[in-house]
């Protein structure tokens, strides 16, 4: 059984404020005239993405999908799965995804080639958070809030084995196997 530290800040709730504040600009800036549609990654980006569509004050809609590849573990496994795909069809549409942390890559990758399937207009990425130093395959995120270290990050919507997604502030905690 494996246990985890108490939780450390890394950003703290008004640091996150500004910064999606900051992304809700440059995504209203770029989808000028557009009519998107946010795809939310659950359930890790839900708080995120909660926060985010209320500065986006245009026309846009809601979607989620839901993927599972870490099960109760710290790594990804590397075997990803769609648990719940996709409600409305995407083909011709403006699609940002809306991701609360890229680390490997392999979860965005494999759903961005999803995604690309189905022939979308435009495709573009917004995450929170990004962990670098972690990835094994490489991944353009269009829209940044953060860089994090190589630590285990929770907090705002992100969990340690389904635990501390409501924190407010993004942290990090030691885990134990
Ligand atoms: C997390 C996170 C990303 C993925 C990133 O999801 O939300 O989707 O891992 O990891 P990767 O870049 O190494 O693939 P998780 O599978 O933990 O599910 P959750 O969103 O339900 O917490």
């Amino acid at each position: 059984m494996s246990s985890q530290s108490k939780p450390r800040i890394l950003f703290r709730r008004e640091e996150i404020e500004t910064t999606v504040k900051r992304l809700a600009v440059e995504i209203k800036k770029d989808y000028q005239g557009k009519h998107p549609l946010l795809i939310g990654i659950l359930k890790g980006s839900f708080v995120f993405m909660a926060d985010l569509i209320r500065l986006l004050n245009f026309p846009l809609e809601v979607e989620f999908i839901r993927i599972s590849s870490y099960g109760g573990n710290k790594e990804s496994s590397g075997r990803i799965k769609v648990v719940q795909g996709l409600r409305s069809p995407i083909k011709e549409r403006d699609i940002l995804v809306i991701e609360d942390i890229v680390d490997s890559g392999l979860t965005i990758s494999f759903l961005l080639d999803y995604l690309w399937q189905r022939k979308p207009a435009s495709l573009k990425l917004c995450a929170l958070t990004d962990k670098p130093s972690r990835r094994q395959v490489p991944v353009t995120i269009d829209y940044l809030g953060f860089t994090v270290p190589n630590e285990f990050i929770v907090g705002y919507g992100m969990d340690w084995d389904e635990k501390l997604r409501y924190l407010p502030d993004i942290c990090f905690v030691e885990v134990e196997d």
